[in-house]
């Protein structure tokens, strides 16, 4: 007998059964030799959201939810948010280890060697609408991408895979900024190698008539350690997203559209949006009160609050705190901070919550940086989704190089009829359940 197994009697049948533990998880499969006799099936598990399922090993990212904890490759986000740049965590997520001097210097340049669009993808860029949301240009412009790099299908091949990896990370600041200048009529500006990732990113953004863009080293470092905060969070729903529709073999550039897609909802990355919608329709600090009682009424969500996986305050927003007082020395002081910190204390101090374990997450004081540096909301999801890009390609390399992974492919528990024999259009009645579609 295995030490450390689990033991299942099927009260069905009153046998038992013994599955030994695998990293303290059990297998689900062995599930599978719980029958009732030799036609059965045998028994799945049905765990809708995924709330008690690991689909996979992986040595990137670590959460304890409970602690507030959260490493890359084991290193604390903190001390990684303090003396990192963006690209060097990078490279740590993707690679595993902290680069050398001289392999940070490779790979930096390996990056910026891949920042220009192709032409044609500034003309697709210009056929949306002045007014459309900049994450659905961001999110066709990836799958776009798909189109002029064709070999990137071969997602067996390591070393194309290794251009793919950098030509996307070298790319998504571009396309980026390209969508916030189409938004606002302005002309496209190209990439400046000579600054840094996110210094070029300010560049393509913000450079006007100027001959040579000099960037605020204060703004600058702020969007590396937000960039540092977003770059993966284990298998949340778009990482979840980019390892199902990458396990198809599907190319990169669409898998990254996809996983990106995922981020644009509300209860995801699109949430840093809604914060400010939110903190907009508040208004003021003394309406704080009312807009929490309407949030325990069921009316409307917190937005900005609550994980799933934190059951303690998100480590990643106690960074941004700290660096929102860092950039508001650069920038004007966000009035919009006076409300959200009157939410965090009402809300932290009320039962609803504390009951709840809802703490302030990643998204809850991210836009209001974002916005004292000069973004409107509409942007902020794509702000999240360059530096994810990372993390979805460490995640989508993990999944391929994982033996014992497949075309994922969940099972359903049925629930519609059993076989029934067709009705001729002449002879059917309107069900009354159709009313409402
Ligand atoms: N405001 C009010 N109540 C909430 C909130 C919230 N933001 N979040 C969860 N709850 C309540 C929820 O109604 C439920 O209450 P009850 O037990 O009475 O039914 C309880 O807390 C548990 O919530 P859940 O919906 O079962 O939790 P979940 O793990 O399925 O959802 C979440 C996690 C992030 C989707 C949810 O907390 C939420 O919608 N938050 C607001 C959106 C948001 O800020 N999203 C960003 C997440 S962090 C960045 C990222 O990963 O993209």
């Amino acid at each position: 007998m295995p030490e450390e197994a689990l033991n299942i009697i099927d009260q069905r049948t009153k046998s038992s059964y013994e599955f030994p533990f695998f990293k303290g998880a059990i297998r689900a499969a062995n599930l599978r030799q719980i029958k009732t006799g030799p036609e059965d099936f045998g028994v799945v598990s049905y765990d809708p959201a995924f709330l008690n399922t690991a689909a996979c090993q992986s040595s990137i990212t670590y959460i304890d939810g409970d602690k507030g904890i959260l490493r890359y490759r084991g290193y604390p986000i903190e001390q990684l948010a303090e003396k990192c740049t963006f690209l060097e965590v990078a490279y740590l997520i993707l690679n595993g280890e902290l680069p050398t001097e001289v392999q940070l210097d490779n790979w930096v340049s390996d990056i910026k060697y891949h920042t220009m669009l192709h032409e044609k993808t500034k003309n697709f860029l210009t056929g949306f609408n002045h007014d459309a949301h900049p994450m659905g240009m961001f999110i066709s412009t990836l799958a776009a991408l798909s189109t002029l790099y064709p070999e990137a299908r071969k997602v067996r091949d390591p070393e194309v895979r290794k251009l793919q990896i950098r030509r996307l990370i070298g790319k998504v600041p571009t396309i980026a900024a390209y969508t916030y200048r189409h938004s606002l009529g302005y002309p496209y500006v190209y990439p400046d190698n000579e600054l840094s990732y996110t210094e070029n990113f300010m560049n393509m953004l913000w450079r006007m008539v100027e001959p040579k863009y000099r960037p605020n080293p204060v703004v600058s470092r702020a969007l590396d350690i937000l960039f540092i905060l977003h770059a993966d969070h284990e298998q949340n729903c778009s990482a979840n997203v980019m390892r199902a529709v990458g396990s198809a073999e599907a190319d990169p550039y669409v898998a990254t559209a996809a996983a990106a897609a995922a981020l644009s909802g509300s209860l995801h990355g699109g949430a840093n949006e809604e914060v400010l919608k939110m903190l907009d329709a508040i208004g003021s600090k003394d309406r704080v009160p009312a807009y929490i009682e309407k949030v325990k009424a069921g009316g409307v969500k917190l937005m900005g609050f609550g994980h799933r996986i934190y059951k303690n305050y998100d480590p990643r927003a106690r960074i941004i705190k700290w660096a929102a007082d860092q950039v508001f020395v650069a920038t004007c002081r966000n009035p919009k901070l006076e409300i959200a910190l009157e939410l965090e204390r009402v809300a932290l101090e009320d039962e609803y919550f504390i009951k709840r374990k809802l703490y302030p997450n990643v998204d809850f004081y991210s836009g209001i940086i974002y916005q004292a540096l000069g973004f409107k909301p509409d942007v902020f999801t794509v702000l999240f989704a360059i530096p994810r890009t990372v993390g979805w390609l460490a995640q989508w390399q993990e999944m391929l190089e994982d033996p014992e992974q497949k075309i994922a492919r969940p099972r359903q528990i049925y629930t519609g009829y059993e076989a029934r024999d067709f009705v001729p259009i002449g002879k059917r009645t309107a069900h009354p359940a159709l009313a409402i579609r």
